[in-house]
């Protein structure tokens, strides 16, 4: 599809306004993040939006008016707390769950019976919004699960090609979505933090909850949050600890590969020189964080980052939507640098069962990251097709590994290596943290090599070593 490029002007406004009235999508710069816009009314236009993200149908979107006034015409009722958030955040980055009118579609709803409404704040969104005449459902403009587009460039990143229009606005003065609260339960509920704060809520409304974080296969009641969310390609984690065992920790880490650190401005003096320093600005400032954030995790995969550490923070006022976007970026994944663990797989070509292993070990939220190795690599470029597919039924993607040969310096920087042979853990020299994977849990034997094979023997191979790995204990 042939994406044209819009200025801010009141003409390029109303040719992109155009493309809306017609059923089309165009996406738009908002104070949060940038918006990907249909017809709200319009179910063909709506089923573009979910087309071009490669969004889930069960996630539902927000329907963006320009003035309180139209409001009335798509819920039920706006309760007495309802009118004075709106009186006091609107426009502005709050988006209300309110009971809906049948005029609001069941695929704008995800066939909920009630919708999220926000009035956005920046200027260019509602003068858009109101040359257009209808409202509009708009999600964020990024492909679904990637980090949200906080400017242009991120917006024709993701969409050029997959949308009828693109408007070039400023960078987001936010930078994190709309705080989305739930009006319809008995006690207002924040089911996604963002631009206003809980705190601020709660001066107006008094009895404010946040509701808990969805797991995973709980029906949710945003349930946009159920998702991996804002993923950079890279393992994301949230490292914990004193400097002195980050340094330590991250230092080791990077022999294993490219490490990015997200980290505040007065960390970056502390930081080994050997990995890549991604500014979330400084401490002090949250808003400067929420700004920087989703562009902190595009970094991530623009600098090859293989393993990416991001700082804790704290649970109050902006921070808490910072907090939540880099959690789900980690996958809800903490390590301790004091305790945790480098774990590194050998086996003999590091393209079946080691690359599996350290694939496992990594999706199971243990105390550790793993890499793997072999000890004779012979000019392959990626793991064995089968190999990928075998653990790709756990959400494992082994697409992107590289075989390497084991090195000396790997292996000093390795807590525990472990082997899948006795006989790799005698050509590894029989140093002290040097173990067969069996031996490590308290069995005999080996893991046996699947190479050669046909798919079922690479599928018990990977369910063998999930097996024993679920056993490691750090
Ligand atoms: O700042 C924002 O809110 C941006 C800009 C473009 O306005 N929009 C945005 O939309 O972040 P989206 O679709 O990426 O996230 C909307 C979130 C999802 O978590 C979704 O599940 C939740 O709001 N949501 C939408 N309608 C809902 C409803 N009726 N009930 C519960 N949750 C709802
Ligand atoms: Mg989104």
């Amino acid at each position: 599809m042939e994406t044209r490029i819009f200025e801010a002007t009141a003409e390029d406004l109303q040719a992109a306004a155009e493309l809306i009235k017609n059923g089309e999508t165009v996406t738009f710069p908002t104070e949060t993040v940038y918006g990907l816009g249909a017809n709200a009314l319009d179910e063909a236009a709506v089923a573009k939006i979910f087309e071009a993200k490669g969004r889930p149908s069960d996630n539902p979107l927000i329907v963006h008016v320009s003035e309180l006034s139209e409001v009335e015409g798509f819920v039920e009722e706006i309760p007495q707390g309802a009118r004075l958030l709106a009186e006091k955040f609107w426009p502005g980055p709050l988006t209300m769950i309110l009971k809906k009118k049948e005029i609001i579609p069941g695929c704008v709803s995800a066939g909920l019976n009630t919708v999220g409404i926000r009035i956005p704040e920046n200027e260019t969104a509602r003068a858009f919004i109101r040359a257009c005449g209808v409202p509009l459902a708009a999600p964020s403009a990024n492909i679904s699960g990637k980090p949200s587009p906080t400017t242009f460039e991120h917006v024709f990143e993701d969409l050029n090609g997959r949308v009828a229009g693109i408007i070039r606005g400023g960078d987001a003065r936010v930078g994190v979505e709309s705080t989305v609260i739930d009006m319809t339960s008995e006690t207002p509920t924040v089911l996604r933090p963002g631009g206003v704060s809980v705190e601020q809520l709660r001066e107006v409304l008094g009895d404010v909850r946040i509701s808990s974080e969805v797991k995973k296969d709980d029906i949710p009641k945003a349930p946009g949050m159920k998702y991996k969310h804002y993923s950079p390609k890279a393992l994301v984690y949230i490292l914990g600890g004193d400097d002195e065992a980050e340094r330590e920790f991250l230092s080791k880490r990077a022999v294993f590969g490219k490490v990015a650190v997200i980290a505040f401005d007065e960390m970056k003096d502390i930081l080994p020189v050997c990995v890549h320093f991604i500014s979330l600005g400084s401490k002090s400032s949250p808003e400067s964080a929420a700004k920087r954030l989703f562009d902190c995790l595009r970094e991530c995969d623009k600098v090859g980052a293989r393993e990416v550490y991001a700082p804790e923070i704290l649970d109050e006022g902006l921070w808490r939507a910072v907090k939540n976007r880099l959690y789900k970026a980690a996958a809800g994944k903490r390590l301790d640098a004091q305790t945790a663990k480098s774990v590194l797989f050998v086996c003999t070509g590091n393209t079946c069962r080691s690359p599996m292993a350290e694939g496992i070990f990594n999706s199971l939220g243990k105390n550790g990251v793993a890499s793997s190795s072999g000890l004779c690599v012979l000019g392959a470029r990626g793991a064995e097709e089968k190999a990928v597919e075998a653990v790709s039924k756990w959400g494992i993607d082994l697409k992107s590994h590289v075989p390497i040969q084991t090195t000396q310096e790997m292996l000093d920087c390795a807590d525990i290596v472990l082997a899948m042979t006795t006989s790799h853990k005698w050509t590894l020299f029989d140093d002290e943290k040097v173990f067969t994977l069996k031996e490590f849990v308290g069995e005999f034997g080996d893991v046996a090599d699947p190479y050669g094979g046909d798919i079922e023997i690479y599928e018990n191979c990977a369910v063998e070593l999930k097996r024993l790995i679920e056993k490691i204990e750090l």
